[in-house]
């Protein structure tokens, strides 16, 4: 999605600029540009093309004061005239993630006072609004903070002005914004590891902050204009957690270090010998206490982890639970039940959708918020009361893959928790529960020497053009996944369904072109899965089945097996995530595609 990096200094800010926006290439965009201040001019500078474009037409130039920004387009097709920054009359320059809603009605407002755009976007308008007030007599500060009373909709900005070269203003509302303090020297960043390289010490914006940013030091003000101050906080992240370290891709790499994540995440527990609320923090076990139902909301691989979690919470805990789409719920008459404890589930933290429909359960009066989540500083960790950190490194690649282990490694510990605070867990359950976390990552890590196996496997995969996966139980969730990853970087349409619904519909599907894939763990519903199997072999459909230790499937005509170790109890969805992620990847990287930076897509979705 869209990246925003500014910098103000004493020395030549271009290249910090450049860096800044290759380090967010990773979000996915669809042009970049920037935009500089110098001898009482502004320069604007774009591209169609990757970053490395743009910095070849940068080259030359030089400043001590700019903004960049990556687009992923929403209003206006990629092109240079729609890239960012937007400038208006040459003066004021602006650089925005987020979506205008009152746009049109601006636009109009601004084309009578005289202003002619030159670009589809709703971004233009605010850069036209800040010059209507500066043109006024007012500062860039109070300009830019009577144009944001005048918007409705989401924004993180950027704004620099040709005759201001020591004043850079920013400000948020819906989408992230960081400052970063250096040594005499300033940034901003809509993510943190674009500003690694120079500073890790950083100010998040809070909701309808404005800052008034210079060399040498800032001021910040909230949505009332009155001055604030927030906390400096040091990034846990460093350079070395975004290098490839010699893997070809990121999401090669993000698969490979799933032990090390899973390790991470659950160390805490791992290390003690019996299961506390605490863990969720220091409110936890007061509002578990009050609990009678849980409701699961997120998007995307997150939301899959959701359906899992699902099956575990009704089953060990006994709690009834249900999962929404946040997109969906968000718009939703529901009704609200305050005994409900809310659950979101983001790798990101950022999510547009999982954050509004977290704060459209509060206005429904929900007041236990749990957010599962991998970046500490995220909006959601902070908006929730409740948090569980999962501890998986910074996730580049698009297609989330340890976000999703560790996001399930936290949901069985929820599930535990809770199950033990209703008294349905006992302590010998409790430690076999214990032992069978501590040998997860192990686990993974044999089930990861798949992989040469499962390269072979996907060249059977690059002509095909549609893909069916099939579970069942705990196991459907990771059929859907399986599906997601395999269509989102290798544009195979791929669909998942619960085995047992096939003769509803789906089986009309099924011919030799149609490739099947089956998730088959030895649980109670194996009997049946294989019985949907011969289904499917029944009308010639092509079976790959990925299948656990004394499961009796044996490869022959039109069935491929792939054996998977001994069956890990309610882990095992887990375990049956990793060969659909390599699957994925093979088959992308045979055909060629982007595969950390899948076209239309982006890795932090913070647009509705
Ligand atoms: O950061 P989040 O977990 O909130 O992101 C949610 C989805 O956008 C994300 O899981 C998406 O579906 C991934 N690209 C899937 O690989």
């Amino acid at each position: 999605m869209c990246g925003i990096v500014g910098a103000i200094a004493r020395r030549n800010v271009a290249p910090i600029l450049l860096q800044g926006l290759e380090r967010l290439e990773y979000r996915g965009y669809d042009s970049a540009g920037v935009a500089l201040v110098s001898d009482g001019r502004l320069s604007r500078i774009v591209s169609t093309g990757r970053v490395a474009e743009l910095r070849e037409r940068a080259a030359a130039a030089t400043s001590e004061l700019g903004i960049a920004h990556t687009r992923w387009a929403t209003h206006g097709v990629p092109s240079e005239r729609n890239a960012h920054p937007h400038m208006s009359s040459e003066h004021v320059a602006v650089v925005h993630n987020g979506i205008i809603e009152n746009y049109e009605e601006l636009r109009v407002n601004l084309t009578a006072a005289g202003y002619v755009f030159t670009s589809d976007t709703d971004t233009e308008v605010i850069a036209h609004l800040i010059h209507s007030h500066y043109a006024r007599g007012n500062g860039l500060l109070a300009a830019t903070q009577a144009a944001l009373a005048e918007l409705i909709g989401a924004y993180a900005i950027g704004v620099v002005a040709a005759d201001q070269p020591d004043l850079l203003i920013c400000a948020r509302r819906g989408s992230p914004l960081l400052l970063g303090i250096g040594e005499g020297e300033h940034f901003i960043a809509s993510d943190v590891s674009a500003l690694l390289p120079v500073t890790q010490r950083v100010v998040y914006l809070e909701e309808g902050d404005v800052a008034e940013i210079s060399a040498a030091g800032y001021r910040l003000f909230d949505t009332a204009g009155n001055p604030v101050i927030r906390p400096v906080q040091v990034s846990q992240l460093n350079d070395a957690s975004v290098s490839l370290n010699g893997y070809r891709h990121y999401m090669q790499k993000e698969i490979h270090e799933q032990p090390e994540a899973l390790a991470n995440t659950l160390e805490s527990v791992c290390n003690s010998q019996s299961l506390v609320p605490g863990i969720f923090g220091a409110e936890a076990a007061a509002a578990f206490a009050e609990v009678d139902g849980i409701l699961i909301l997120a998007c995307g691989t997150s939301h899959h982890a959701g359906m899992v979690a699902r099956y575990w919470l009704e089953e060990i805990a006994g709690i009834p639970c249900s999962v929404e789409i946040a997109s969906e719920y968000r718009y939703r008459i529901s009704v609200a039940n305050p005994r409900t404890l809310i659950v979101t589930i983001s790798q990101s933290g950022e999510t547009a959708d999982t954050l509004a429909a977290l704060n459209y359960a509060k206005s429904l009066g929900h007041q236990h918020t749990l957010a599962i989540c991998n970046v500490p500083e995220s909006a959601i960790i902070r908006q929730s009361k409740l948090r569980l950190l999962t501890r998986a490194g910074p996730e580049i690649g698009v297609a989330s893959t340890k976000a999703f282990t560790t996001q399930l490694a936290a949901l069985f510990l929820l599930t535990l928790v809770l199950a033990k605070q209703c008294g349905k867990l006992d302590a010998a359950q409790e430690q076999r529960h214990l032992h069978d976390l501590r040998h997860l990552p192990s686990a993974v890590q044999a089930v990861l020497k798949l992989e040469p196996e499962i390269a072979k496997l996907a060249e059977q995969f690059v002509n095909k053009h549609h893909a069916l996966f099939l579970g069942r139980g705990l196991h459907y969730p990771i059929a859907l996944e399986g599906a997601l990853k395999l269509k989102e970087i290798s544009y195979i349409h791929a669909e998942a369904y619960p085995a047992g619904e096939l003769k509803h519909g789906p089986l009309a599907l099924v011919d030799k072109e149609m490739p099947v894939i089956a998730v088959a763990p030895n649980d109670a519903l194996l009997e049946k899965l294989k019985s949907n199997l011969q289904e499917v072999k029944a009308r010639g459909g092509e079976l790959y089945v990925f299948a656990d230790a004394n499961t009796r499937f044996h490869s022959g005509d039109g069935f491929h097996v792939m054996q998977m170790p001994e069956h890990a109890g309610y882990l095992s969805p887990i375990l049956h995530t990793i060969p659909l992620q390599l699957l994925a990847y093979y088959v992308a990287l045979q055909k060629g595609t982007d595969v950390d930076k899948p076209r239309n897509l982006a890795k932090s979705v913070t647009v509705e």
